[in-house]
């Protein structure tokens, strides 16, 4: 069988036999959010200076093409204007490990860069490991799975088996993995040493939380992917496409959406909407994506869309191929941010969040330059489909279909960091659009304030996790991500 590997579709896609992660163990000298600048830019400083010493200068650098190309290099401008204190390029994972353990000893601030495709902002800063040296994909027949490295994305991954382009990371695996027709799948960890995390090994907690907890619980070397098989770029197994919608058609998309969300349960369906709430007049206002793993869009699933009048219509046999090219995102050079919701199948709630997202776009309508509300399902499925052999995820089972909800606002070009006005008022929309109870928010889409983590029905057995792999909450103090653990 031709090992196609598709990482996110869902449901097929299982996550690894194991990962390999490294961390530090000694003691921490110091909590840099108790420390002042200076003294983090020391630690900083003493922790390059050692690495340096360790590795060399041809693994870590503080100038140079590549290191101004890797500052400069992240998806959202708001990260690409810091200036780590070096940049380590590993190319093992013994590199990994001598820096992780410098980082650790002298209590250094740092942040990690797989695919930089993070719309979280901060965290660039004081230093940095990039993976993009470790970046080789293969595939092995004899055990079925899949080797990648951290610097790969996906589109490379990929690649390794048919051509193909798209630009999303390997970090993405720790949120969780849910993408467009994707699914639950990720992994990874952290602890002292370099350790190898499996669904049955004594590590299986660690592997678990990995799998949603984000870069919380260490940094992942090495992952191994259980593919999923959906044929070669030539063979035309899905329908569907893109189907554009007037700003007038807004609200009956919306509605549709929430129906679908509701009702529609054949994990063989997949949809992305996309609404502009910038434009409410514009001709090519909304948005949506539509497949079927079929010949056709059945009625009963994707009625309501078809028949709502639209401005165009782009739909024909697909390959798997050709539908995740549909759907890449390699723009770069605009200040991005992201929100999340998690909202049930409802007509009403659906409606009530694009209003207030509307209402926070006209009031700071001068300094975006865009802003989408963009609904990507979560059927049950995802949660179920994947055999209990696989480790299960930090997640846990929310028993309901939902919606994974994106606020995504991009700023003009020139603006480098989030005008204040605008972040306080969107942490006022993600108020106003909490989660239906007991629904995970996808911590890939996040804001910073939004405390994902207790939104998991799972938050639990996490936190003890976390306190088990990271007692002296190092990564929590010295690494920008997600709050709440
Ligand atoms: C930082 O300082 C605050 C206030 O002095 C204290 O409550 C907190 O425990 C300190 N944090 C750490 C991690 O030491
Ligand atoms: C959308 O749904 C709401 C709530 O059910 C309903 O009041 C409204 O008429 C619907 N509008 C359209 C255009 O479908
Ligand atoms: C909004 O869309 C309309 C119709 O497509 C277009 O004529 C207009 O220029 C757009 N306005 C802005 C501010 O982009
Ligand atoms: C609209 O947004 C502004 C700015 O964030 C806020 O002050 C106002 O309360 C919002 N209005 C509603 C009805 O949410």
């Amino acid at each position: 069988m031709s090992p196609t590997m598709i990482p996110i579709l869902r449901a097929l896609i299982y996550i690894a036999s194991f990962v390999t992660v490294v961390s530090a163990q000694e003691s921490s000298t110091g909590t840099a959010s108790n420390l002042t600048t200076a003294a983090v830019r020391s630690a900083s400083s003493s922790a390059c200076v050692a690495i340096g010493r360790a590795l060399g200068s041809l693994i870590v650098e503080s100038s140079g093409s590549e290191y101004t190309a890797t500052a400069q290099g992240p998806w959202s401008l708001f990260n690409s204007l810091d200036q780590p204190t070096c940049i380590v390029y590993p190319r093992t994972a013994s590199h990994v490990q001598v820096a992780m353990k410098s980082i650790f000893h002298f209590g250094s601030h740092y942040a990690v860069q797989a695919g930089a495709h993070s719309a979280v902002v901060g965290g660039q800063q004081w230093r940095l490991i990039s993976f993009a040296h470790m970046n080789s994909v293969s595939y092995s027949p004899v055990t079925g799975t899949v080797t990648v490295l951290p610097g790969v994305h996906w589109g490379d991954a990929m690649a390794a088996i048919e051509p193909y382009a798209s630009d999303i990371g390997m970090g993405l695996l720790l949120g969780g993995g849910i993408s467009f027709i994707s699914p639950l799948d990720g992994f990874v960890l952290v602890t002292g040493e370099l350790v190898t995390a499996t669904a049955t090994n004594t590590y299986s907690d660690l592997f678990r939380a990995l799998k949603g907890g984000a870069n919380r619980f260490g940094i992942v070397t090495r992952y191994e992917l259980y593919p999923a098989h959906t044929g070669t770029k030539d063979e035309k197994s899905w329908f569907g496409g893109i189907v554009v919608y007037p700003g007038l058609s807004s609200v009956a998309v919306s509605n549709a959406s929430a129906r679908y969300i509701r009702e529609v349960t054949d994990p063989k369906a997949g949809l992305i909407v996309i609404l502009n709430t910038i434009n409410l007049t514009a001709v090519d206002a909304n948005t949506v994506y539509l497949f079927y793993n079929g010949a056709e869009l059945p009625q009963s699933i994707f009625g309501d869309f078809l028949s709502i009048p639209s401005t165009s219509q782009s739909l024909s046999p697909l390959s798997y191929f050709d539908i995740t090219n549909l759907i890449s995102g390699n723009d770069r050079g605009n200040g991005k941010q992201f929100g999340a919701a998690s909202w049930v199948g409802d007509e009403n709630t659906f409606l009530s969040g694009y209003n207030h997202l509307i209402n926070f776009t006209r009031t700071f309508e001068a300094e975006l330059l865009a802003s989408y509300m963009i609904i990507s399902p979560v059927p049950r499925s995802q949660w179920t489909a994947a055999p209990r052999t696989r480790g299960g995820n930090s997640i846990g089972d929310p028993g309901v279909s939902y919606a994974a909800i994106n606020f995504d606002l991009i700023y003009p070009a020139g603006v480098t960091t989030v005008p204040k006005d605008a972040n306080t008022g969107f942490e006022l929309l993600l108020s106003q659009t909490p989660p239906s109870p007991g629904v995970p928010l996808y911590i890939n889409e996040c804001h910073g304030s939004q405390n994902v983590y207790k939104t998991y029905p799972a938050f639990a057995a996490l936190e003890k996790t976390y306190a088990k792999y990271d007692p002296s909450r190092f990564n929590i103090e010295h690494t920008a991500g997600p709050i709440g653990l």
